[in-house]
């Protein structure tokens, strides 16, 4: 399986995920900053795997603090610093909150600075060992559901690279593999960045998972005529209601769907539902710069004078939503309820 991440002697190893598939190269990072820095420019990316690797930059602030007069004043500034660096998952400051507030609960309880970091970094090794247990889970709920000789369009990347292993809809894709149940993956390409080009067709081709790439305008057509059974997704922050956002083109991938009596999944853990929001409304989009769009790399694509519209999420209307496969199993409509049942169950942990 591929390495998103691994931790080593208190240092935090990504995997640098720009370069894929062409070039397998690793990031050393010894201060929180530098992975703030993989964190906004996507070498690390996928909710989950954002959120593992801001639990690790909070050991590495910890460490930094811990030389500081005010080891929790000085470690919720690089906490909050580190939670800007991209907006829309909700695992970033889910992680970097998790680690905060247990630095904060020992200090109180007068625990020394340097013992305070090694049970961060305790809960941190926790959080990456557990994201793939859930994962694991999510893949048997989410195989159950999937019809035989499933068919499964895809957007963007929800697999081993997205989060610390497995994936969440490639772990469910990984699962129906597993127990004979998948024909067929249909990757959309995923602009501007191609993670559904550059990193899903990867990793299921590394896998021998049969996978065809096709462009985002093709997802509509391929439903039509290639007899895509069921969409599955990821996540990157879940309202309340089920809203849910996802990557720029998610919601067309909805419409679509509906329109061709499709069911559309998504996949994602807890960690990712942000139950202190009504709707999806309130989600914040990450906008990011129009360069992305008209340039690919070093190549330019469009007119350099023309305007550009990117934001890197959209969200998809919980009514467009079959059901939501989580690490207890899947959540159906009535989403305000289930969801609300979801958290009672999670809290009990
Ligand atoms: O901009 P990215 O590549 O971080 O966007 C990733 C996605 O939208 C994924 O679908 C989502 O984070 C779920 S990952 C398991």
């Amino acid at each position: 399986m591929i390495e998103t991440m691994r931790w080593e002697n208190g240092k935090l190893i990504l995997l640098d995920q720009t370069k894929l598939p062409l070039t397998t190269e690793f990031i050393t990072c010894e201060d929180y900053r530098r992975v703030r820095v993989a964190i906004k420019i996507l070498e690390v990316r996928g909710a989950p795997a954002i959120g593992a690797a801001a639990a690790f930059a909070m050991v590495l602030a910890g460490k930094e603090a811990s030389n500081r007069p005010d080891f929790v004043g000085a470690l919720d500034k690089m906490r909050a610093d580190l939670i800007t660096a991209r907006p829309t998952a909700v695992n970033l400051e889910w992680a970097a909150n998790k680690l905060f507030n247990l630095a904060k609960k020992l200090n109180e309880q007068d625990m020394r600075p340097r013992e305070i970091v090694s049970e961060l970094e305790k809960l941190a090794v926790k959080i990456y060992d557990e994201d793939i247990k859930k994962n694991k889970a999510m893949g048997k709920f989410g195989a159950e559901i999937l019809p035989d000789e499933a068919i499964v369009l895809t957007h963007c990347n929800a697999g081993a690279l997205a989060t610390c292993g497995y994936g969440t809809a490639l772990g469910v894709i990984r699962a129906a593999k597993e127990c004979g149940k998948l024909k067929m993956v249909y990757s959309d390409e995923t602009r501007p960045l191609l993670q559904g080009a550059r990193l899903t067709a990867y990793e299921l081709c590394e896998d021998d998972i049969p996978v065809t790439c096709i462009t985002d305008g093709m997802a509509a057509w391929t439903m039509k005529k290639k007899g895509i059974n069921c969409v599955v997704v990821g996540a990157d922050r879940i309202a309340s209601n089920g809203d849910t956002a996802n990557k720029i083109g998610t919601y067309g991938v909805a419409l679509a769907a509906r329109a061709h009596n499709i069911p559309f999944y998504i996949a994602a853990p807890v960690s990712t539902f942000d139950f202190s929001l009504a709707s999806g409304e309130e989600i914040p989009i990450e906008e990011r710069k129009g360069e992305e769009i008209k340039k690919f790399r070093s190549e330019i694509t469009a007119p350099t004078k023309a305007l550009t519209f990117n934001p890197s999420f959209d969200v998809t209307p919980h009514e467009l939503i079959a059901g939501i496969i989580t690490e207890y199993g899947v959540v159906r409509a009535p989403y305000i309820d289930n969801i609300k049942k979801l958290q009672e169950l999670a809290k009990e942990e």
